[in-house]
């Protein structure tokens, strides 16, 4: 049977990076009370990278697809299958994923997004691993990518501390070897409980040429963080069941890089050492469905991740959706 392998990774973040120093300041000239005591004790933030204004998710995305593809030395005109992961498309339609194709100068193949918000690229990868398992692709670019400021209500400090910009993708290849230790996408499960839609939304829309609703993100922070644990450590199970190895063969976890308190109640009820999680929360703040990617790609390129190791990549989000991949590098 085909399997699907990473054969590589790549990530952009807008350059302009904003401390929470920097951020309290600007918040304080609207009347916004908030510090960097507070928003690295709650979250483990440091700081974000903001996209400027005018750059979009395409933008972020194609730069991230170039770096993934020099990784792992395919030619552009080799993929056949683009799924771009976003909550912050640029366009209702096209989709960002031919924007994206367009940008890379290639045609042809499939190219469509994904929504599921936080949990968007493993919702991607997963897809992507499907149809690559059966026969319908042979190179996919999966990607995560999201302008997520732009949805921010720059007034609502319990929520605009939390989020950044950026991109990362994989590229995903077809392989034919099947042996005990060969690389490949081990097991996936994808989840969600529609009826939790209103604890983490963004609920505007336009509709006749007016905006309806409410268009900035609105979040109920400490129902999301019960649920997030919870159906995170569950689906990692899972994953873990299915592809018949135990929670400690786990080389790395990579999580959604939504909270570090989040990351630590997982690591902690999954008994997974700290040494063993990848953090990048810290720098790049929330970047929804790029943080799995992105956080992937840093070990990656530091040198953490190596070829051989299994790794657990795991999303979680609104909708609420959450979910897992696992793979052996
Ligand atoms: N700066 C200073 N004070 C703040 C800020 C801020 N940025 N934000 C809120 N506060 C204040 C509140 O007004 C409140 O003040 P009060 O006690 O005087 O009313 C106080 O801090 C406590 O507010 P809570 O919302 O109860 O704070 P909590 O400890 O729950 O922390 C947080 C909030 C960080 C959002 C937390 O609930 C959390 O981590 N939730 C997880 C959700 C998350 O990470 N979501 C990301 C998106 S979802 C996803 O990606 C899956």
């Amino acid at each position: 049977m085909t399997r699907s392998v990473i054969a590589g990774s790549g990530s952009f973040l807008p350059p302009r990076i904003v401390t929470n120093d920097m951020l309290a300041a600007e918040l304080a000239e609207r009347g916004v009370e908030t510090s960097n005591e507070w928003i690295v004790e709650r979250t483990g933030i440091r700081q974000r990278h903001l996209a400027e204004r005018g750059v979009t998710t395409s933008m972020l995305a194609t730069e991230a697809a170039r770096s993934a593809l020099r990784d792992a030395g395919v030619a552009a005109d080799e993929v056949d299958l683009i799924i771009v992961a976003t909550s912050t498309p640029d366009y209702v339609f096209p989709s960002t994923a031919c924007l994206v194709q367009s940008q890379l100068g290639i045609a042809g193949g499939a190219a469509f997004d994904v929504q599921a918000v936080c949990s968007g690229f493993v919702y991607a990868l997963t897809t992507a691993d499907a149809l690559i398992a059966a026969g319908r692709a042979r190179c996919a670019l999966v990607i995560g990518a999201e302008v997520f400021s732009r949805i921010l209500d720059w007034n609502d400090r319990g929520t605009c501390v939390l989020f950044g910009d950026g991109a990362g993708a994989v590229v995903l290849k077809a392989s034919a070897d099947e042996g005990p230790q060969a690389p490949g996408v081990l097991a996936a499960n994808l989840h969600a409980d529609g009826s939790q839609t209103r604890i983490l939304c963004a609920a505007g829309n336009v509709a006749y040429g007016e905006v309806t609703g409410d268009p900035f993100l609105r979040m109920d922070g400490q129902a999301v963080f019960k649920l997030a644990v919870n159906v995170l450590a569950q689906s990692a199970r899972e994953a873990c069941a299915t592809a018949g190895v135990a929670l400690e063969d786990i080389r790395w976890a990579v999580p959604h890089q939504a909270n570090v308190r989040i990351i630590n109640a997982l690591a902690r009820k999954l008994a997974l050492p700290a040494e063993n999680v990848v953090v990048t929360v810290d720098q790049h703040a929330n970047t929804s469905a790029a943080s799995v990617p992105l956080a992937f790609d840093a070990a990656r390129r530091d040198g953490r991740v190596q070829p051989g190791q299994l790794v657990l990549m795991q999303g979680v989000g609104g909708g609420f959706t959450w979910g897992s991949v696992l793979a052996r590098l």
